[in-house]
């Protein structure tokens, strides 16, 4: 008896340290690259898109769970590759200002700043990677 009480507590505590030793660090990676992503949203995109993701009023459009943010990372990239000037209809809103390239940001920076705000402002989507902004930018070239 006090055998296999032995036997099913050690059991748990190495399934618990196996899972905080293989999850913990894909966390801690998350978290690392939504921190930088942070630093650089407040430097590239605050002055237009806003602190809290809310945008300016017909102006510069949300980021708060629109099909761009949330959507297909290979034309979420593009429009921070390219810029974009194609006009928004977000919640019956038109938006037309112009928003530049920011291009001259490296890879990672991408990566991170689209990671930031696919899981801020209320947002949740997967994270965007180094070699994914890499692809992107070799293509649209
Ligand atoms: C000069 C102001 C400005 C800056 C700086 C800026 N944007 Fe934008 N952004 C805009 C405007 C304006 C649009 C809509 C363009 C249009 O009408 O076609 C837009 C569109 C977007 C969209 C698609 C529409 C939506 O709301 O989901 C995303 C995503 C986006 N910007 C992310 C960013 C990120 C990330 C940064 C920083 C790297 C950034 N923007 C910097 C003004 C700006």
């Amino acid at each position: 008896m006090i055998y296999w009480i032995r036997l099913v507590v050690v059991t748990g505590l190495f399934l618990i340290g196996i899972s905080a030793w293989t999850i913990a660090p894909l966390q801690s990676k998350l978290q690392a690259s939504i921190d930088r992503g942070k630093i650089i949203y407040t430097q590239q995109c605050l002055s237009c898109h806003m602190m809290d993701g809310g945008g300016v009023q017909s102006m510069n459009p949300p980021l708060i769970r629109t099909k761009w943010v949330l959507g297909d990372k290979a034309d979420l990239i593009t429009i921070v590759l390219k810029g974009m000037n194609s006009g928004v209809e977000i919640d019956a809103v038109q938006y037309h200002n112009i928003m530049a390239s920011h291009a001259d940001l490296s890879d990672q920076q991408i990566a991170d700043v689209l990671t930031y705000i696919r899981n801020g402002f209320g947002n949740k989507a997967k994270a965007v990677t180094e070699a994914e902004v890499k692809t992107v930018r070799a293509k649209t070239h």
